[in-house]
């Protein structure tokens, strides 16, 4: 008898942004494989992802991406059990090439079709990391989805448990606050592209931050009425706009960046011998800001709802300013605190198999008719 016989194997397949990626997952916590073929390169110059460039590289990077994850899986197609696709919220013409090859896949496979949504996959990324080595994120959880798409905070509840597998759990979720205007990440592309710090913004910045002094500049913080759970990051990007105009002599070594950058000079170790001090401040002080106000609200939320866990997802989720931040206050707190790893807090696919996991138990399928939700909620 096959040794996989009582194994059930998803394939997962993400394109809902600029990230082309596929992974085999087993029974939602063991990763087989996990391709991700990003698209930076070709977004870099122009600062920001161009949703018409995206459709067109997934279209060319689908089917290998496909391949390759079976291959690294050493598994076969037939050996699929269900096929796992990314419905929503992304980029239209980007969630149509992966959801369109995904239906066909599935379709051609007699095969169960799941629809998933992105956020949920972000919440299943932290989820799977933890399961996969044994851990259990004790529910009610607070999750902060931080990423250059979103910003946005969830309760998530357990709405169906199975106490002797937590990985076939189904969740509920109740959307305790997001951002109004830039997403955190988005934050940390335009501010990188002011100072010439490069595409992404967020892992250079974050190396830099290193290297200045935190309490140099004061942002202060968002003035918002309403939900207190609600981030805005544009006030700090402006400040940073309005900082720059104030101080001139910052000019010349903004310039010599972007000739560095043109010349394909991007590590953060090349940008820093480029950066002066006032730079490496201004970069600190902004990450400070950043960190406070996304590490204070959702701590505050997490005591609202009496949650006993925070998950944190997304792109931005990488930040060791963040990681660090909410390690030390969660314990403060004794609330328990879970990141994915690097290669699961940015978009993939893994996340979408294992979010796919609990619905393939409960029979929850998809058909043909499926279309892709460019602002599919979560809740
Ligand atoms: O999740 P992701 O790969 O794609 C989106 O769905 O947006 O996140 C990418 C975002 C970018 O804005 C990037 O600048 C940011 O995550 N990012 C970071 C870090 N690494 C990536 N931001 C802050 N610190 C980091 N270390
Ligand atoms: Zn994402």
């Amino acid at each position: 008898m096959d040794a996989r016989s009582n194994e059930n194997l998803i394939l997962g397949i993400e394109s809902s942004c600029d990230e082309t990626a596929a992974a085999v997952v087993v029974d939602g916590h063991r990763v087989l494989s996990s391709v991700v073929s990003s698209q930076i390169d070709i977004h870099r110059k122009y600062g920001g992802v161009v949703p018409e460039l995206a459709s067109r590289e997934h279209l060319r990077k689908i089917v290998p991406v496909v391949r390759e994850a079976l291959d690294q899986a050493k598994i076969t197609l037939a050996e699929i059990d269900a096929v796992a696709v990314t419905q929503g919220p992304g980029l239209t013409g980007a969630l149509l090439v992966g959801m369109t090859y995904g239906k066909v896949l599935a379709l051609a496979l007699g095969k169960p079709l799941i629809a998933v949504n992105h956020l949920e996959g972000h919440v299943h990324a932290v989820l799977l990391e933890a399961h996969a080595t044994g851990r259990h994120p004790k529910l009610p959880a607070v999750c902060l989805i931080v990423s250059g798409g979103h910003t946005v905070l969830y309760d998530v509840k357990t709405q169906s448990a199975n106490g002797s597998n937590p990985t076939v759990a189904k969740f509920s979720y109740a959307r305790i606050g997001g951002t109004r205007d830039d997403a955190a990440g988005e934050a940390y592309d335009k501010v990188a592209r002011m100072l010439a710090l490069g595409y992404p913004g967020g892992p250079v910045l974050d190396q830099l931050a290193q290297h200045g002094n935190p309490k140099a500049i004061r942002f202060g913080e968002p003035k918002m009425k309403g939900n207190i759970y609600d981030f805005s990051f544009s006030g700090i990007k402006t400040a940073m706009l309005y900082h720059l105009r104030r101080h001139p002599e910052l000019q010349p070594e903004i310039d010599a960046r972007q000739a560095a950058l043109a010349r394909g000079e991007r590590s953060a170790d090349a940008l820093r011998t480029l950066s002066s001090s006032a730079t490496l401040d201004l970069v600190a002080s902004f990450q400070r800001a950043v960190v406070d106000d996304l590490t204070t609200r959702t701590l505050a939320a997490a005591e609202h709802q009496n949650a006993r866990t925070i998950l944190v997802s997304g792109g931005v989720a990488a930040n060791r300013e963040l990681r660090s931040t909410f390690e030390a206050e969660a314990a403060r707190r004794s609330i328990d605190v879970y990141f994915p790893s690097r290669a699961l807090s940015t978009d993939n696919a893994a996340m979408i198999a294992a979010a796919g996991y609990p619905r393939y138990i409960a029979g929850d399928f998809a058909d043909a008719m499926l279309n892709a939700e460019p602002n599919l909620a979560l809740a």
